[in-house]
């Protein structure tokens, strides 16, 4: 399968073997954390760059919109490093003991009280040499992230200030950033922060690609309304580019839900309770309909 996987991107026999390479690496009891394939790539080079960059050492931001297949790219990452990931979600209440670990009392065998060091997912990415996977990267507190500077350039290392331990990453550790500029709720990331980072620009799927992908994920079967939603999906990202809509109007995420909506409830319905009803805005929502109305 890696095989397969492999040869759909452009990339140099020399990084092909290194990956192919890896595979026979056990992983045991990290197994499970290895991603799967199930990324499809509006462009071939978005994926090869981004190994490119891995196997290079560099830390990968992916940016785009909601839905996008961020999270989907990451995980095709890990499969094909063969690599265990470690994923951190940020939000305000994201704090160092999230990232690093934590201390807490324990009985040993004797039942005497002890306390123990229970490492955080950074420190465990670090001393496997996993990647570690750090989602919606600019919803943290601006304060909380800069902990890891130290990780993410030449250094490599952190001071883990529970242990007094300085944690030093093994030579495969490797960091994926996922960001949705602009949502609420989200900071501009930090000039320092996003320095340290090689950029992948991860835009909506559109055309001959989508339809393969609804083909495959979608519950909805019937090919000439799939190809009615590959139509919808093009309508209203020319819609969020006029700035006539939010960009996550044009989520692959809410439009496989209204797929797998219509294969049960009439595809108007779907668009309704998939789209339309998750903007705020009325005249976003009756932009939507407007164009699903002449389309279904
Ligand atoms: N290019 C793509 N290839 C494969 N699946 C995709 C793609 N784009 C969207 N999807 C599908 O859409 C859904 C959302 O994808 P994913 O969770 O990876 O998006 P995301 O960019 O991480 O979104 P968020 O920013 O909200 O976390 C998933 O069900 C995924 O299968
Ligand atoms: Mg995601």
């Amino acid at each position: 399968m890696i095989e397969k996987e492999l040869a759909k991107y452009p990339i140099s026999d020399k990084l092909k073997h290194q990956l192919l390479g890896r595979q026979s690496t056990n992983h045991e009891k990290f197994k499970e954390n290895i991603g799967q394939p199930g990324y499809t790539a509006p462009d071939l080079t978005l994926v090869s760059d981004a190994l490119l960059a891995l196997a290079l050492g560099k830390n990968v931001l992916l940016k785009g919109p909601t839905g996008a297949g961020k999270t989907r790219l990451a995980e095709l990452l890990s499969f094909l490093f063969h690599q265990p990931m470690a994923a951190i979600n940020c939000s305000v209440d994201l704090d160092a003991e999230a990232l690093l670990g934590y201390k807490t009392l324990s009985y040993t065998k004797e039942n005497q009280p002890e306390i123990t060091f229970v490492p955080g997912p950074v420190e465990v990415a670090m001393r496997q040499g996993h990647f570690l996977y750090i989602d919606e990267i600019n919803m943290a507190k601006a304060e909380t992230l800069p902990i890891l500077n130290g990780v993410l350039d030449y250094r490599r290392q952190v001071l883990n200030p529970f242990t007094g331990e300085t944690v030093r990453a093994a030579q495969d550790f490797g960091v994926i950033a996922a960001i949705n500029e602009g949502y609420i709720g989200t900071t501009p990331l930090n000039e320092a922060l996003k320095n340290r980072f090689v950029v992948i620009e991860v835009p909506y799927l559109q055309g001959d690609a989508l339809l393969q992908l609804l083909k495959e994920q979608s519950l909805l079967k019937d090919e000439t309304l799939l190809k009615r939603f590959v139509t919808l999906s093009r309508d209203l990202l020319s819609k969020v580019k006029e700035g006539q809509i939010a960009e996550e109007g044009g989520s692959i995420r809410s439009l496989l839900d209204a797929c797998d909506l219509a294969s049960v409830i009439p595809p108007l319905r779907a668009i309704k309770r998939a789209i339309v009803d998750k903007l705020e805005d009325e005249r976003e929502q009756t932009a939507v309909l407007d164009i699903a109305e002449t389309l279904f």
